[in-house]
């Protein structure tokens, strides 16, 4: 049986903590926003969460780079991190801890884990020879590679022969294990096509993987052979450990596990599949851990159809598109537009099509002219109506009743383009329904009580469609709230509190005759640049 994710207490979920061998990238800022939006969900529910991100700075890759830059790779880690903070503060990211695998309480931790897994005799010396890949941080296996020697994954990149005494983790002693463990939880791996690309790895034989180096001294040393650097894979993943120590903690893995563990959902992209639904598990089996709920395996993003890459030319600036159109714009979109799980496509002209059609157009301007109808009809007040007395199978009320269990179920299984084509249905049936029901022309034949109730109608329906959508795009939630005479911040991390999510995630939670805000475009329509 799968973990229940709509039942627990308490919620943790965990981006991968990124190299730090460049500023963020688009592929970065994409698993990010996901995470964030399923953590401010379980807050919009009250339930307890605690978002991780952080970053992954050692390894030859990092020593390398710094090198490059003339800088120490703890100063070249230092100017980077700073990067990614300031990234997920402008795409509005609230995550909780921020783990660095250059902190020192994380070798507190790193070392205690070790040594369980050494006391499990599963650690053992041996010859390691094969083609590794400095920016995987990961051996290839020969008929991976593509002609010349290049990397599968960065293919403009070629691979290195090693040939070294390494100590080896044994992987293949979990074979057994793992399989039955996969068996037993199959949720474990999402979504499916993620789930048979690592059984079908299983399935092959595991083979032991090396967990040290030598000619390398930027990551901890070995606590039984200092003479050794620790693999960087193993390090980072434990960095998830770390982040659960709250920060007057002493480090030790008694007190990181106590609250969070284990983790419910780790968030990552298909690419490090394998570190996540295989090799951790098989470490945290050895340490005699629980394992976490889930690893997500979202999928690549291409420009114009093209992957992107340096050697391309064709990467996509976070900073830049966050500055250029807000951060609910960049988060909606991406969120919108790609079936969380599968490739999808950034493209300026489609962007801005996304954008304009469903906030702009479909969700803003049916707000806008609907409370500037209300303040004309109405005295700037939510009509004074008794919900109860609209008819039960009225449209939108229906619709409306019925989005909640749609919408909370695609949020559990992190299907958030499906988020938005249910909130969506509504604010177009809206849209639909305010044509034909024209409360102008009834307004105008003395009809002043059917005129209040499609007011209601429409104003509460986009109030719901606001409030549900409110963790992919907080700003314009907060916006929206704040017209319909709300005094709420969906940036809070205590929303949960401020607004009672059985309540606010039903049909019909507007009161009546409250005072509505100053009726503002809630969403700016984009002009398309010249180029686009
Ligand atoms: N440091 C490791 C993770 C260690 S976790 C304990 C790492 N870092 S990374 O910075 O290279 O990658 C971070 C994430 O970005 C990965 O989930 C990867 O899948 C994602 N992406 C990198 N390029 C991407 C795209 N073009 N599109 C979508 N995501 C992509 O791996």
């Amino acid at each position: 049986m799968g973990l229940n994710f709509t039942d627990n207490d308490t919620f943790s979920i965990t981006t991968p903590l990124y190299y730090v061998n460049d500023l963020p990238h688009i592929g970065s800022a994409y698993t990010t926003i996901a995470a964030d939006v399923i953590a401010r969900f379980q807050r919009l529910r009250d339930v307890p969460v605690l978002m991780i991100t952080g970053t992954d700075e050692h390894g030859q890759k990092i020593q390398r780079t710094a090198a490059a830059r003339n800088k120490s790779p703890q100063a070249h880690c230092d100017e980077i991190v700073v990067g990614f903070q300031k990234l997920w503060d402008q795409l509005n990211i609230a995550y909780d801890r921020f783990s660095r695998t250059t902190a020192s309480r994380h070798q507190a931790i790193v070392e205690e884990f070790f040594q369980r897994v050494w006391d499990k005799e599963d650690i053992y010396e041996g010859r390691q020879q094969g083609w590794y890949c400095v920016s995987c941080e990961e051996f290839k296996e020969e008929r991976e590679l593509l002609a010349g020697n290049h990397c599968p994954i960065h293919t403009n990149k070629t691979v290195e022969w090693r040939d070294e005494q390494n100590y080896f983790f044994r992987l293949s002693k979990y074979q057994t294990r793992l399989e039955k463990f996969y068996d037993e939880h199959p949720d474990f791996i999402q979504p499916p096509s993620r789930r048979n690309e690592v059984l079908s790895f299983v399935s092959q034989g595991l083979q032991d993987f090396s967990i040290s180096r030598v000619n390398l001294d930027w990551g901890f040393p070995m606590p039984t052979n200092p003479q050794h650097t620790l693999y960087v894979w193993f390090d980072a993943l434990l960095g998830y450990v770390t982040a659960l120590l709250d920060p007057d903690d002493e480090p030790t893995l008694d007190h990181a596990l106590q609250k969070w563990w284990p983790i419910q959902t780790h968030l990552i992209g298909k690419d490090i599949l394998r570190f996540h639904a295989v090799y951790w598990p098989a470490m945290l089996m050895s340490a005699g851990l629980p394992l976490p709920g889930r690893v997500f395996g979202h999928g690549f993003l291409t420009k114009d159809g093209q992957k992107m890459g340096k050697s391309l030319g064709n990467t996509l600036d976070p900073f830049d598109l966050v500055n250029r159109y807000s951060a609910d714009a960049v988060r909606y979109y991406f969120l919108k537009e790609i079936e969380f799980g599968r490739d999808g496509d950034f493209s300026e002209h489609r962007f801005i099509n996304v954008l304009n059609a469903d906030l702009a157009n479909d969700l803003g301007n049916l707000l806008n002219r609907t409370l500037k109808m209300t303040a004309r009809y109405c005295q700037g007040k939510v009509p004074n109506i008794v919900v109860e007395e609209i008819p039960i199978d009225d449209n939108l009320k229906s619709k409306g009743n019925a989005l909640r269990d749609a919408v909370e179920s695609a949020y559990t299984a992190l299907a958030f383009s499906q988020v938005c084509e249910a909130v969506f249905k509504l604010v177009r049936g809206c849209n639909k329904f305010l044509d034909e029901k024209a409360p102008w022309s009834l307004y105008k034949q003395g009809q002043q009580a059917e005129t209040e109730q499609v007011l209601y109608i429409v104003l509460e329906s986009a109030r719901l469609a606001a409030y549900l959508l409110s963790p992919i795009v907080p700003d314009l939630a907060t916006a929206i709230y704040s017209q319909l005479g709300f005094s709420t911040d969906f940036n809070d991390r205590s929303i949960g509190r401020a607004l009672t999510y059985d309540i606010h995630s039903r049909w019909g939670a507007l009161p009546a005759g409250q005072s509505l805000g100053k009726a503002e475009p809630i969403f700016q329509r984009i002009e398309p640049p010249n180029s686009v």
